[in-house]
């Protein structure tokens, strides 16, 4: 199918209350291994690049590579812009045969992530584009710091109110206590699942989780077996999940995971095949198990069979 609007997807994924996973994606790889499980499982997707993907691989390569594998695949494929920077990015991607961009305005003063927001709204609707746009810092809940000084930094319902209003976005991404990367949480998950609650009654619209990654702990015990030096890290457990999902969540952002998998197979790939230099045979197991990994994340997020 041609790449799809990500406004009919989340429609359904809003009514129907299930979450539809971003995978990022900026290599060959990557892209076969999300569109493959897709496939397998009938279910809508959302490949996204940020700028160093952009960068990395290449605009017209990305929407080439993506276009032309996504083209023959009977499930609804969307390319979205994670991250993005600004107006000009945004339009540059859209220009280029994106479906949905975020414009991330998160680190400015609130007066101006609204207008910032707004004038990508303006521009991406003109297109029949989404907008995602962030509201609240990203950030671990630590056992230890006060209600206010957490509130400070994670979403405020009134606030995304006003935001949604005035900015025109499509679909918000909040903070409720994950973080980007490979250490997010000290033991189990702590997020605020009342304030996803509370914000999606108030708003109604489509919200995204960021920094949704597992961290797999066999990823990151193989990873240090074969010479990596990964230190504790946690990440969301099921649970976690199904919670957030179950009070609005509708997308869910996955990078780290699918980092931490392909890095674990391809050093175990290295260090038992010592006289192999074919890359095929190095990347080939690595790409497999990318797609394990997008296939268990798809039936978790309830997305399975909504294609
Ligand atoms: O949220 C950030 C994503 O994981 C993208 O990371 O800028 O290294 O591509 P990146
Ligand atoms: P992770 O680092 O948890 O995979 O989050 C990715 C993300 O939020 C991309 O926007
Ligand atoms: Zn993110």
């Amino acid at each position: 199918m041609p790449l799809e609007y990500l406004s009919r997807m989340y429609e359904r994924a809003n009514r129907e209350n299930y979450a539809i996973g971003q995978f990022n994606v900026s290599n060959l790889e990557f892209v076969q291994a999300a569109i493959g499980a897709a496939v397998e499982l009938k279910a809508p997707i959302i490949l996204a690049s940020s700028s160093s993907a952009i960068k990395y691989a290449g605009i017209e390569t990305l929407v080439a590579m993506i276009r032309s594998l996504a083209d023959k695949a009977p499930v609804p494929i969307a390319l979205h812009l994670d991250h993005g920077e600004d107006l000009a990015q945004a339009q540059h991607c859209i220009k280029h045969g994106y479906t949905s961009v975020m414009i991330d305005a998160s680190g400015k003063p609130l007066e101006e992530n609204i207008r910032i927001t707004r004038e990508v709204a303006q521009a991406a609707h003109a297109a029949g584009v989404t907008v995602e746009a962030e509201l609240g810092r990203l950030g671990g809940i630590e056992d230890n710091v006060n209600v206010s000084a957490r509130d400070a930094f994670l979403t405020d319902p009134l606030e995304a109110q006003r935001f949604v209003r005035e900015s025109a976005c499509d679909a918000l991404a909040i903070a409720v206590g994950t973080s980007h990367g490979a250490y997010k949480f000290k033991g189990k998950p702590v997020l605020d699942y009342t304030r996803i609650s509370t914000i999606k009654k108030m708003l109604g619209i489509p919200l995204v989780l960021h920094g949704a990654s597992s961290v797999d702990p066999q990823s990151v015990a193989m990873i240090n077996q074969f010479g990596g030096h990964i230190e504790d890290a946690h990440g969301m457990d099921e649970p976690a999940y199904r919670e957030a999902i179950s009070r609005g969540i509708n997308k869910v952002n996955i990078d780290t995971d699918l980092r931490l998998k392909w890095t674990a197979i391809l050093r175990k790939q290295l260090a038992e095949k010592p006289a192999e230099f074919d890359p095929r045979k190095l990347l080939g197991p690595a790409r497999e198990a990318v797609r394990e990994v997008i296939k268990e994340k798809i039936t978790l997020l309830g997305s399975a069979g909504k294609a």
